[in-house]
């Protein structure tokens, strides 16, 4: 079918997710993908693009790979759904459930699966509640979480984001969650504040906060290692220690958000390792699967497991649950990838392509319009600014994103503009080849755009 016919039948039938629906209406030009191989996709008009953005943070090991196919087709086959509920288990969750205990933090734990990170981050929510009330902490309800941090769109993830896309006309957040500073340096900072003074001054009002709410009603902090759909904020080297060392003094346990950063993206295994958290539990989906099948799971260690376990007993059941819970052709692809990460080193090959990426992602502060180029291992974000010395940004706010991400489009690269942020986070798998030619495209796209922005 014709792209002009598709893009007709779209606007007519398709809600788009966290779009804006009005511009969609009237956009002439749509980007239909088709097809992909590699770090590559491609539209209906057999357009080619460099995915800039790994889809959505999660194609880790690229396009087209057939052993993904294969492992989906074969359980498929096999024993095409099955359910965890009610005791009834299955060889592929299972053994997902034994690696990922295996890679995480913990000696002993408990995989919990969901479909989406944001269920996950609801069922981290449940558990923790559940956790209290059968321990009699019984007013330990809230949740902190942070200005511009990306936890999901469901209810309770939404309220723990701290967006005002995912807050306005939806009534959210409920109640009982309080959102705290970001961690950028770049706009956070007071004149004359040193990297460590920021740092200590975040950890200060984090224990006011703390103090103010009442330890006893803070149920746990939730943070991602670093912000991805905020705009690819990293937080200075010694923030998440000093946050720890407040959460300790009020054993508050931390919850690490792991959605974007798991599997190698940030240069380690985990963004807790690459940014020094001590998470209390985990939540993971994106890259667990790849991006080929929904699956995501909350991991969390034994001794929040046991007293969850020991109430559910009284109860009669643990009463949390998908029906799609550890899906078993799900959890055959992400065992499979989990295998190739495994087998063909990819993360010590992100490792080593994230410190070469780091180098171009610097070399984009030389542009006029970069405020602050930043990144960490294979991602990025490249926050565009109208005056370099006063970082202003641009009015309306995201007109100079939309125009770069167009532009980069145009010339076969796909990023993502988070308002004038530039965000790119490619698949894993992507070579020192592919990286020249991606920043390569985004340079010639940003000189064209700084004609039209600044
Ligand atoms: C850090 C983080 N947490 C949670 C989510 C929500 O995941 P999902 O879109 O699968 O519900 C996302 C999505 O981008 C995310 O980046």
């Amino acid at each position: 079918m014709s792209l002009k016919k598709l893009a007709k039948i779209d606007q007519t039938n398709l809600f788009h997710p966290i779009t804006n629906l009005k511009s969609h209406a009237e956009d002439e030009d749509i980007l239909i993908l088709d097809k992909g191989e590699g770090v590559y996709v491609y539209d209906t008009n057999g357009k080619k693009y460099l995915e800039g953005l790994a889809g959505l943070w999660c194609t880790s090991l690229g396009y087209g790979v057939q052993e993904l196919a294969d492992a989906a087709s074969e359980q498929m086959a096999k024993l095409g759904y099955a359910s965890l509920f009610t005791s009834k288990s299955h060889e592929p969750a299972i053994r997902l459930a034994e690696k990922l205990i295996d890679m995480s933090p913990y000696n002993n734990g408990k995989v919990f699966f969901g479909n989406s990170g944001s269920d996950a981050n609801d069922t981290q929510l449940k558990i923790f509640t559940y956790y209290n009330n059968a321990l009699g902490n019984t007013k330990k309800k809230k949740i902190i979480s942070r200005l511009k941090g990306y936890h999901g769109v469901t209810v309770a993830s939404a309220s723990m984001t701290g967006l005002p896309a995912q807050h306005k006309l939806f009534d959210l957040p409920a109640e009982g969650f309080s959102h705290i500073d970001t961690p950028h340096y770049y706009h956070g900072a007071k004149d004359n504040e040193s990297e460590s003074e920021f740092v200590q001054r975040l950890a200060n009002n984090l224990d006011s906060l703390i103090y103010k709410e009442g330890s006893e009603n803070i149920a746990a902090m939730i943070a991602e290692p670093l912000m991805g759909a905020g705009g690819v904020i990293i937080p200075p080297k010694d923030y998440f220690p000093a946050i720890q060392s407040v959460l300790d003094k009020y054993s508050i346990p931390l919850i690490d958000d792991e959605v974007v950063c798991a599997f190698g993206r940030t240069g380690n295994v985990w963004g807790a390792e690459t940014f020094d958290m001590k998470p209390s539990s985990i939540t993971i989906a994106k890259a667990l699967s790849s991006g080929y099948l929904p699956i995501s799971a909350v991991i969390i260690p034994d001794e929040i497991y046991e007293p969850v376990r020991d109430a559910s007993g009284d109860i009669g059941i643990f009463g949390h649950g998908y029906t799609y819970s550890g899906h078993p052709v799900a959890c055959a692809v992400a065992i499979k990838t989990l295998e190739i990460y495994e087998r063909d080193n990819i993360f010590q090959h992100a490792a080593s392509m994230g410190d070469y990426f780091q180098t171009r992602v610097n070399k984009l502060n030389s542009f006029d319009s970069v405020g602050e180029a930043r990144g960490v291992g294979l991602i990025c974000g490249i926050e565009l600014v109208s005056n370099k010395t006063t970082k202003k940004g641009f009015d309306p706010m995201g007109s100079a994103g939309r125009v770069v991400a167009k532009a980069c489009q145009d010339e076969g690269l796909i990023v993502r503009a988070i308002g004038d942020v530039l965000a790119m986070c490619p698949p894993l798998i992507i070579t020192k080849k592919e990286i020249d030619e991606m920043f390569d495209m985004f340079e010639i796209a940003l000189t064209k755009a700084e004609e039209v922005i600044l």
